[in-house]
């Protein structure tokens, strides 16, 4: 039985459409989405929320008292992105309106129905921070090496050395996309396999963290829209949730597995292998131009108190990380001018859900052996 007393944090993400193409949200989007929580909250099914977006992902950010994957909670996201649709995206012929909603109606939980869903249950602490990372032009395997380095990595996170509360290390929920079943690793005692999975994101994903102990300390989206909808529709922009300090990385532990640029797949019609830029939440920052990116993060930290929300901190609106957003220009620039060609190219695999597939089909009957 869940205890009621326990604290929920969902974040749903879809993007619904854009202005100009894939490039950001609309403001009118926000103002309906957050119109709609505001009811929501009114009448006592979340406890607090924040709407915003990374580039053009709307983001959904709750906290409430109803567990993970509750029916209720999913429909209130469902039907919010089915709103905005509606009454924004469509009437304002916003680009790809309604992209990430796969289906017509709701059928109990998004998942496999286009939007993504990070969530983590627990009690909370007696000060609780939490950040909420959200990216887009990118796919949730993104998550995967900055989640390593945060719980696993001792040269990052220097917690896992000094504090004796995360000496006894973090159990990894590896999700494998392709069997829609998991596998739970505990480090630092099984970090070569840890590696060996997640060494390939277009796979494995790191779904879940818990210390030792089974403290939650991190959730991300696990959709993958290609494989739900056969065919390219998005790259599947992915949310983390992750617990700060007191006995977890603090804040600083994970905000630095960021100032590395690691490449990841998405980019210009999610084909392309670019860096991920952490950038601020701010207007200036948050949106991808250069070949529709190159992807971008951001990060918003909170403090939890009693459910609610208080903040958020623009947590990458920091000159320190400029040397790492220069560093992901320069990467930019080096694999852009690679073209059409692999590695900038994401793999055939990848590529399977593309409009590549139309191109192969038309020539099929002109190779010969
Ligand atoms: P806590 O153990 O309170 O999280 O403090 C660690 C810290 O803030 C290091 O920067
Ligand atoms: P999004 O997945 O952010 O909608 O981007 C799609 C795209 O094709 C960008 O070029
Ligand atoms: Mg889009
Ligand atoms: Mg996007």
């Amino acid at each position: 039985m869940r205890e009621k007393s326990l604290l929920t944090v969902s974040v749903l993400k879809a993007d619904v459409g854009s202005i100009v193409g894939h490039h950001i949200t609309h403001p009118k989007e926000l103002e309906v989405a957050t119109q709609q929580l505001e009811n929501a909250r009114k009448q006592g099914l979340i406890v607090d929320f924040r709407v915003t977006h990374c580039g053009d992902d709307l983001d959904l950010i709750m906290t409430h008292r109803m567990g993970e994957n509750n029916a209720e909670i999913h429909r209130l996201a469902w039907e919010t992105f089915k709103e905005v649709t509606e009454k924004v995206s469509k009437p304002l012929k916003l680009y790809a309106a309604g992209q990430d909603l796969l289906v017509e109606s709701f059928s109990g939980n998004v998942k496999g129905m286009g939007p993504g869903a990070a969530e983590l249950e627990f009690e909370e602490r007696t000060s609780d921070p939490l950040i909420i990372l959200l990216a887009d032009k990118t796919s949730p395997g993104a998550w995967n090496l900055p989640l390593y380095k945060i719980f696993a990595d001792p040269f990052n996170t220097s917690g896992l050395v000094f504090d004796p509360n995360l000496h006894g290390g973090f159990i990894f929920e590896v999700y494998d996309l392709h069997e829609d079943a998991s596998v739970k690793l505990k480090c630092p005692e099984e970090l070569y396999d840890l590696l060996a999975l997640i060494g390939d994101p277009n796979r494995y994903i790191i779904r879940k963290v818990y210390r030792y102990d089974g403290l939650p300390a991190a959730a991300s989206t696990t959709t993958k829209l290609s494989i739900i909808a056969g065919r390219y529709v998005g790259k599947d922009d992915p949310a983390c949730i992750l617990r700060a300090q007191h006995g977890l990385p603090a804040v600083g532990e994970i905000l630095e597995a960021f100032s590395f640029p690691h490449l990841v797949p998405g980019w210009m019609r999610g084909s392309h292998h670019g860096p991920l830029m952490p950038v601020s939440v701010n207007d200036s920052q948050n949106k991808c131009t250069r070949f529709d990116g190159p992807p971008r993060v951001v990060a918003l930290g909170f403090q939890l108190c009693d459910g609610k929300l208080i903040g958020p901190a623009d947590l990458f609106d920091d000159p320190a990380f400029e040397y790492t957003r220069a560093k992901a220009n320069e990467i930019a620039e080096y694999i852009r001018r690679n073209g059409p060609f692999i590695p900038h190219r994401v793999g055939s695999a990848e590529m399977e859900y593309t409009t590549l597939k139309e191109v192969l089909d038309k020539l099929k009957n002109r190779f010969s052996k």
